[in-house]
């Protein structure tokens, strides 16, 4: 085995570190042979694994180390993305190769692990990781990575050693719809702000970004034949900054990035309520012709498209048509929420009108969980906000929807907002579903949560993130950290591993892992942190 021979300066540090120690009378509790460093058990994880074999020896990576990826595009990319993650701390070269000998090998096996599940295979002479498509691969990673300590997460070398536990993990998600959403209309965020989200939800092996792109404050996606959408109805936001939009490239750029952590991106364009940005760049968008103001407060529910108009469907038909040629994703979502300022009768005729526009640009419709007060359109999906003490009519919609073959997404607003506050002291975000502390966000069973719906009705979970007063990362870190790991485990992991007191111990040895990113977090006092 070869070996580093020259003293670098982490080796100065660390020699210096240990003589203050021996110097403290210390030096045999921190030198001692017999304190070997113990690698994180294989169940340690967060979403905890479907199953967990640990036995044998631990596999440790070495300078030697070489990645070995089955020879097809996805997985050499996804081979130079667990390489990139590993080089920065370890400091080793890590090549990636499709040939010959390697101690780190993905593999891909056609059928038995489905689209995203995985094996990993640790022992002493390496670890293999084996899926039936590159998704599978990728969240494979994330468990390696989560094995390893925590400071492999850090830009600069570090002295690990870099152990991963022996054994066998087996695993596949729960949910096949695993989401975060982000409203970039109420402020809005850059791609470089919306790629770092990205990567740190792969870490918790999501896969859907829904991106909230439009709203009464902002129009955020540049639309060619209407292009006054994005630069006057994107050029402000919440408290009145200058906003922003994203260019097509812009969008495919994100959508790319996604696609390259293995999450879809479903785009929303909220109808036909909360479209002040769209009725005031457009007069002939308004039924009295006139168009509004710009809108720059954080009221919800004053606006409506003019459902009566034929302008306003040509101009769902364009913005729809355009943004479905920028979307490789199956579903777009078309809002539908508190449309307050829209008749029943004219809400049911708009979805009536709209959803076959989705067809039309071969997408499936996502709505707010209203949509079920309308028609469905077959196949559509209903994602769920209300809380526990949401009315039984509104729920019985919801579950008579489900019966009827519309699929739902769970993001109760009282457990999965991240924008709602975690205690009264939380100095960012709102409270009108209640106060959120990270047990409540984690502690509940989507499977059985609403009453009357099968439980293959339930797709999966998405937590959505409202901005009306998150203005940057550190915000959005702090809010989704940790609840949204929460999410992640009530997505991925099977129901029979739901335990609070299980998952706060995984869920604090993940704090050390934000800290080495440098991403912000709420230290719930819930949370038995260790550092
Ligand atoms: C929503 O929170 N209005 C979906």
């Amino acid at each position: 085995m070869r070996r580093h021979h020259s003293t670098t300066p982490r080796m100065a540090r660390i020699l210096g570190s240990l003589l203050l120690v021996a110097a403290a009378g210390a030096f045999t509790v921190a030198a001692t042979p017999a304190s070997k460093p113990a690698a994180t058990p294989l169940d340690q994880v967060v979403p905890v694994p479907a199953s967990v074999t640990p036995g044998g020896s631990p596999y440790r990576i070495t300078h030697e180390a070489r990645i070995r990826v089955p020879d097809t595009r996805a997985a050499r990319q996804v081979g130079a993305y667990l390489a990139d993650l590993l080089r920065p701390s370890t400091g080793y070269p890590l090549p990636v190769t499709t040939r010959g000998p390697a101690d780190i090998q993905l593999r891909l096996q056609p059928g038995k692990f489905g689209a995203e599940g995985y094996r990993l295979d640790s022992g002493h002479g390496g670890v293999t990781i084996t899926a039936s498509a590159p998704a599978g691969l990728f969240h494979g990673v994330q468990t390696l990575r989560q094995l390893l300590p925590a400071s492999v997460e850090k830009k600069s070398v570090q002295p690990g050693p870099w152990l991963v536990a022996g054994g066998t993990v087996q695993d596949t998600p729960r949910f096949a719809y695993r989401g975060a959403m982000l409203d970039v209309s109420r402020h809005f965020f850059t791609v470089d702000q919306v790629k770092r989200y990205i990567d740190e939800l792969a870490l918790y092996k999501f896969n859907e970004l829904h991106l909230h792109l439009s709203d009464d404050q902002g129009w955020r996606i540049a639309i060619d034949s209407w292009p006054r959408l994005a630069t006057y109805g994107g050029s402000t936001q919440v408290g009145g900054g200058t906003g922003g939009h994203y260019t097509k490239a812009d969008y495919q750029e994100i959508v790319r990035y996604a696609a390259s952590r293995y999450l879809e991106v479903v785009p929303e364009i909220d109808m036909p309520g909360h479209t002040n940005a769209a009725l005031a760049s457009y007069a002939e968008l308004n039924c009295d012709g006139v168009a509004p103001s710009l809108y720059t407060g954080t009221e919800v529910g004053f606006s409506s498209l003019c459902v009566p108009k034929q302008i306003t469907y040509d101009f769902v038909d364009d913005v729809i048509r355009e943004l479905a040629a920028l979307t490789p994703g199956r579903y777009l979502h078309i809002g539908g929420d508190e449309a307050h300022s829209t008749s029943h009768a004219d809400y049911v005729a708009f979805m009536d009108k709209v959803q076959p526009i989705v067809a039309k640009y071969s997408k499936t419709v996502i709505g707010w969980h209203q949509l079920t007060g309308a028609t469905p359109a077959k196949g559509a999906l209903a994602q769920y906000w209300g809380l526990d003490d949401t009315s039984a009519e509104e729920k019985a919609q919801v579950a008579k929807a489900a019966q009827n073959g519309t699929g739902l997404i769970l993001s109760p607003a009282d457990r999965l907002y991240l924008d709602m506050k975690y205690t009264e002291d939380t100095p960012l975000g709102q409270d009108w579903a209640g106060l959120v502390e990270v047990r409540r966000s984690y502690d509940w069973d989507p499977g059985t949560y609403l009453a009357g719906v099968p439980g293959s009705a339930v797709r999966g979970v998405e937590a959505p993130l409202w901005t009306e007063t998150i203005t940057k990362s550190a915000d959005i870190e702090y809010m989704a950290f940790p609840r949204v790991a929460g999410v992640a485990e009530l997505g991925w992991s099977p129901a029979a591993t739901h335990d609070w007191d299980a998952y706060k111990v995984r869920l604090a040895a993940q704090g050390p892992r934000w800290e080495a990113r440098g991403m912000a977090y709420y230290r719930s006092p819930q949370v038995p942190w260790t550092d």
